[in-house]
């Protein structure tokens, strides 16, 4: 459950939209949370929404009554009444038809007629099951929200109410409050700093169809970047192949081996003042990648050899000046203990030891639970955590370091490819 520091939302006036998925129940704990924490919360439901959950659970835990119909008398003018004295707009559940309504500007119902009159931000925590949020549809109502400034948030994979596995199901509860929190209270506390990110597994070619890579996703270096970023920073995120949208705001670049990402990184490390190492860089590459498909009934994958690429790290450990510099360490034992050799071989400031093989831990995961090492020897152990959450609880850590004055003006990145 969500660790509610009273007092969070203190004085601030959120809208809570909740339209009709079977999630609509996990909006009743979002509300208690955002009620604990000190906010003012007006529900407005969708028809469908109340086949799931009645109004009165909402109207109860808010304190106030719960708007569902555009038309009725004493609710007039609430879709415009309602966005008005809004901090935030926050849809959660927001169904597929939601974020297409939205998308398009429909105004058929209190809820989506209330986002179209809206000035406020507005978030959106996304459920569906069924594979729809990969449909391209709903792909591109989400690019276009998101284009316009929105904040949706990812479904989480796992177990959906169909029985079915996929991605669909309703945001964790402690990344919809994070989100609000930087919503209504940002922390511009990384205001003048270039962090640069690198995320994802890098490809090295055998052939031209196979290559030797790793499990990476790239989610912790996303949501590095995209922490960094809504804290004020300059961020340029490096990556490397993943199924990830880029991050609003933040410069991207795609890479494909652990030879253009080394390059990509050491070429901008004189821009940088923080430089996080989130990504899973091949170690090994095939000497001599055949520029033919190599057959089975030949012997020529016999005799794959493999050379090591170049440490990315240590490279740019070797060439820095003041950047602060942030390495993972992928472990399946002795993580602290490996984490902390990693540090003092690399040169690092602080590592972020990472126990892959662990339950709800590691790559393609949501969540991680960690050990933050740092330059000092201080260990600190942290529970398991949504991805977006840990990676500000890693940016305090670096914080705590002293991360180095900013310069005033941005150096040209014109030489950089
Ligand atoms: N790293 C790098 N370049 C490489 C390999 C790793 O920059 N060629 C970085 C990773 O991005 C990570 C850190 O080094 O921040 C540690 O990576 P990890 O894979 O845990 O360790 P390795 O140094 O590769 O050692 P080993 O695989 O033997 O554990």
């Amino acid at each position: 459950m969500a660790p509610i520091s009273d007092d969070r939302f203190l004085g601030k006036r959120i809208v809570l939209g909740v339209s009709g998925s079977i999630a609509a129940y996990k909006s009743v704990a979002l509300l208690r949370a955002l009620v604990q924490g000190g906010a003012d919360v007006s529900v407005v439901m969708t028809k469908s929404a109340t086949r799931f959950v009645s109004p009165l659970t909402f109207e109860v835990l808010s304190g106030h009554p719960v708007a569902t119909d555009l038309f009725a008398a004493h609710q007039d003018m609430l879709h415009l009444t309602l966005p008005e004295r809004a901090d935030v707009i926050v849809i959660a559940p927001a169904t597929a038809n939601v974020l297409a309504k939205c998308a398009l500007g429909l105004a058929d119902d209190l809820l989506s007629t209330m986002v179209l009159t809206s000035t406020c931000p507005l978030i959106l925590a996304p459920a569906m099951d069924g594979g729809m949020w990969d449909q391209p549809a709903v792909k591109a109502n989400t690019a276009a929200l998101r284009g316009r400034g929105a904040l949706v948030l990812d479904p989480e994979e796992g177990p959906l109410a169909s029985g079915r596995t996929g991605r669909g199901r309703f945001p964790d509860e402690n990344v919809i409050l994070s989100a609000i929190e930087a919503q209504l209270c940002p922390r511009r506390d990384w205001g003048g700093q270039r962090v640069l990110v690198s995320a994802g597994p890098t490809h090295e070619a055998i052939d031209p169809v196979r290559f030797i890579s790793n499990r990476s996703s790239g989610k912790m270096g996303y949501a590095m970047a995209q922490a960094a970023r809504e804290r004020g920073a300059e961020v340029i995120l490096v990556s490397g192949p993943t199924a990830l949208p880029a991050p609003v705001g933040v410069e991207f670049i795609q890479v494909l081996t652990a030879e253009d990402m080394g390059k990509a990184m050491t070429s901008r490390l004189s821009w940088a003042t923080v430089v996080i190492m989130a990504a899973a860089v091949a170690d090994f590459r095939p000497r001599r990648p055949s520029p033919e498909k190599l057959k089975k009934t030949g012997t020529a994958w016999k005799g794959l050899e493999l050379e090591q690429t170049d440490d990315i790290l240590a490279l740019l450990s070797s060439q820095r000046a003041s950047q602060i510099l942030v390495g993972f360490a992928a472990e399946t034992q002795a993580v602290a203990s490996h984490a902390k050799e990693k540090l003092r071989r690399k040169g690092l400031d602080l590592i972020v030891g990472n126990n892959v093989a662990a339950e709800g831990s590691g790559f393609g995961s949501d969540t991680n639970a960690v050990v933050l090492v740092d330059r000092e020897g201080r260990v600190t152990q942290l529970d398991l955590m949504p991805k977006r959450v840990l990676a500000d609880r890693i940016l305090d850590a670096v914080k705590a370091l002293g991360v180095p004055a900013t310069r005033s003006t941005r150096p040209q990145l014109s030489d950089t490819k």
